[in-house]
């Protein structure tokens, strides 16, 4: 007797992946490890060049989602691309990238790193201003396609120049502390309120770029500006799903545990001063209406 056609297929340690999924290549067993709300991640260190950026996230961290939100071929989207961490962990997993970095000096990075890696499926680090995310992507003939899923991390609001521990041993060494100069940079924006309203205009633009049903992920954080914290992660999180058309819906937040930071001593016998060590993920989805 023929043998029952099988729905899945077994591969081994990683578990049985099954014919039906409709996200991503993972089985059953990597999808649930991968639902949990919340991860630790040590990335190893980084390298040459991109230590040069303020403020880089890991490809080993990006790996993970983009491996959750997407199947091989598929297409991911960063419009704050920086040194193209998001390009690389997208080439090294077979999937297709673009991404959007308004400074020369980082794009430049991204170009050549990703050069150097000779990857099979098409990516595309581009120079420009997400706030005009369908000329950018026009003018360099990539303005017909849908994203499945974006990626990114956009800066912090003005953290970077605030005159922390950490921005001092940066610029003790030489380093830079802030992105650059530019006025179209978000990082340069000086009003909370302004910055939250520019940003979101930045994610319509994605939405609009974005095939329905598409993810978009959202690394950022809570910050501290003059003793006071700013909800950044919640405003981010809560403006994003008031655009009127094009509202994101709001899944759920992923918190990145940081627990390889060393603990420095801040506000001791006098007042609250938290070490902050984690980062939110925020997930979001572009649904149908
Ligand atoms: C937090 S960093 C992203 C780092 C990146 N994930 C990486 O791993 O290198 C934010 C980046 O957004 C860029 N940026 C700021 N405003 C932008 C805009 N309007 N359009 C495109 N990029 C912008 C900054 O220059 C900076 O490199």
């Amino acid at each position: 007797m023929a043998e029952k056609e099988k729905s899945y297929i077994d591969l081994g340690e990683r578990g049985k992946y099954s014919f039906k999924n409709k996200l991503n290549n993972l089985t059953g067993k990597e999808w649930i490890k991968f639902s949990k709300s919340w991860f630790i991640h040590r990335p190893p260190r980084r390298k040459n060049d991109e230590v040069l950026h303020p403020a880089k996230y890991p490809e080993t961290l990006v790996e993970g989602f983009i491996s959750f939100f997407t199947k091989e071929g598929e297409w991911v989207f960063d419009p704050f691309l920086g040194t193209g961490s998001t390009l690389i962990a997208a080439g090294n997993l077979k999937r297709n990238a673009v991404g959007i970095e308004i400074t020369d000096h980082y794009h430049k990075i991204a170009l050549t790193r990703v050069k150097k890696e000779k990857y099979s499926t098409r990516i595309s680090a581009l120079y420009g201003s997400s706030e005009n995310v369908k000329k950018v992507l026009k003018k360099n003939k990539l303005q017909d396609i849908k994203f499945d899923f974006t990626v990114t991390s956009p800066p912090y609001w003005n953290q970077l120049e605030r005159n922390s521990l950490r921005q001092k041993l940066r610029s003790n060494k030489g380093l830079a502390t802030k992105y650059s100069e530019i006025a179209d940079d978000l990082g340069n924006i000086k009003s909370y309120d302004e910055f939250i309203e520019r940003q979101a205009k930045i994610f319509d633009n994605v939405f609009d770029a974005t095939r329905t049903g598409g993810y978009l992920v959202i690394v950022t954080n809570n910050v501290y500006n003059k003793s006071k914290l700013y909800p950044l992660a919640f405003d981010t999180a809560v403006s994003l799903t008031k655009r009127g058309e094009k509202s994101w819906v709001l899944k759920d937040e992923k918190i990145w545990l940081q627990d390889d930071k060393p603990l420095i001593a801040l506000g001791v016998n006098s007042a609250w001063v938290s070490n902050r060590h984690h980062q939110y993920c925020l997930i979001f989805r572009k649904e149908a209406v």
